[in-house]
């Protein structure tokens, strides 16, 4: 069987009409992906921007029973279920297993079963419990329920399931293909971004082109479940794992290390570098001035790689990937209505809302007639757990003046002091 499939329609000539075009991918002799990606969203669960679109990932495992692992988003129902169709080969479906049942992967189920009658579902009785609320179909003889630990043998490959509560939902879990090593992680270890033909990490540059995407999908997705995720970490780590299927973005086969230390940091709420991401709400500039000058104060004492976010002008799952991404954050803020300026006060409660922990920031405020803004970010971070900041602060009425300059200073020399301790 070619790794590669892809028949294009072609025209009636001499009685030959293919009506069907499919994509679909040979993982390995037992193992297709018949996943699809949705490059035309604008929005991730109609919040998240996904510039590069999503992958909606779902496998087939062709064994003396044919076993789908999870479907996929409705708005790829049709590529979908054409690829299924071409990877079965005219062979029935005997099981779904349902790792998770956030519509993005469940939300096909029921076409599913109107094309497959003789299915089974295989999933837990939390799951089970989500498709009687998200359909309406009879479960009656549908289901066979798994618990922690549980065995399904498929013929030559045994599937054993594993809970993974809160990453992302509580039914859900992961399955382990005992006899290839293949652990389907559902959400976990998933990336934001279309697949473009290369279905493995190891075929992208994706320290450079997609490990920001995947910071991004993991810290905004399950980013306030660190707990959770280190108890999956712990229990995947006591198998001998030699791939690793997510439900969204590429699999990997090699080098799952790089992504495993990613994980353990990002669910640890540790900083993955060291460095000062500066955030800055301003109206007409001024605190922007202030905020750039710092900037420059600290580039002069030799910080390198400072991250400058304009929170009027970025998606806030950006402002919060990048503040799971740095140990030291500034918060500089126009005072608005008597509050926080609004962007940087809806950043600073996601931040909050994803538990983000063990960072240093720094305040700065504006107000030209009654400052608050200063009072108000520290009360959030008061708020957060395990988190320093500065007692060192600037109150700008208007604008920085040359008197301020020293404070300034002074903040950006306990940053670089606190950096290189
Ligand atoms: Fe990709 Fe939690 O769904």
């Amino acid at each position: 069987m070619p790794t590669f499939f892809r028949i294009f329609a072609q025209p009636k000539t001499n009685n030959k009409h293919i009506i069907f075009m499919h994509n679909i991918r040979k993982i390995n002799d037992d193992l297709i992906y018949v996943g699809a990606s949705d490059r035309r969203l604008a929005l991730f669960e109609n919040v998240y921007p996904v510039l590069d679109g999503v992958s909606y990932n779902s496998y087939l495992l062709l064994d003396e029973k044919t076993v789908l692992l999870d479907t996929a988003d409705a708005s790829v129902a049709h590529r979908f279920f054409e690829n299924v169709a071409a990877a079965l080969d005219g062979r029935t479906l005997n099981y779904l297993v349902v790792n998770h049942m956030e519509p993005d992967h469940c939300a096909l189920i029921a076409d599913l079963l109107l094309r497959y009658p003789d299915v089974t579902i295989v999933s837990n009785a939390k799951a089970i419990t989500m498709i009687g609320q998200f359909f309406d179909f009879s479960l009656e003889g549908r289901t066979q329920v798994v618990a922690e630990g549980d065995t399904l043998c498929t013929g030559r490959h045994t599937l054993q399931f594993f809970m993974a509560p809160m990453v992302h939902w509580p039914e859900a879990m992961v399955t382990f293909d005992t006899t290839s090593g293949t652990l389907f992680s559902a959400d976990a270890f998933g990336t934001f971004g279309a697949i473009g033909g290369n279905l493995y990490a190891d075929e992208l540059d994706f320290d450079r082109d997609c490990l920001d995407e995947a910071r991004r999908y993991y810290t905004n997705i399950v980013g306030k479940y660190g707990t959770q995720v280190q108890m999956l970490l712990k229990k995947a780590s006591s198998l001998d794992i030699k791939m690793i299927c997510p439900l969204h973005g590429p699999i990997w086969r090699t080098d799952f290390g790089y992504f495993i230390e990613k994980y353990d940091k990002w669910s640890r709420y540790e900083p993955e570098v060291k460095g000062v991401m500066i955030a800055y709400g301003s109206i007409y500039g001024n605190t922007e001035n202030a905020a750039d000058i710092l900037a420059s104060m600290l580039a002069d004492k030799g910080v390198h790689g400072i991250a400058m976010y304009d929170v009027s002008k970025t998606d806030v799952s950006v402002l919060v990937s990048e503040a799971f991404k740095y140990s030291h954050i500034v918060v500089a803020s126009s005072t608005y209505n008597n509050g926080i300026f609004t962007p940087m006060e809806n950043f600073l409660l996601d931040i909050k809302a994803h538990a983000l922990q063990n960072r240093t920031f720094a305040v700065i405020e504006n107000g030209t007639w009654a400052p608050q803004s200063g009072k108000l970010i520290r009360a959030i971070l008061g708020e957060m757990k395990n988190n320093t900041v500065l007692e060192d602060g600037i109150t700008l009425k208007s604008s920085l003046k040359q008197n301020q300059i020293a404070s300034l200073e002074a903040i950006a020399e306990t940053i670089y002091n606190d950096l290189n301790k």
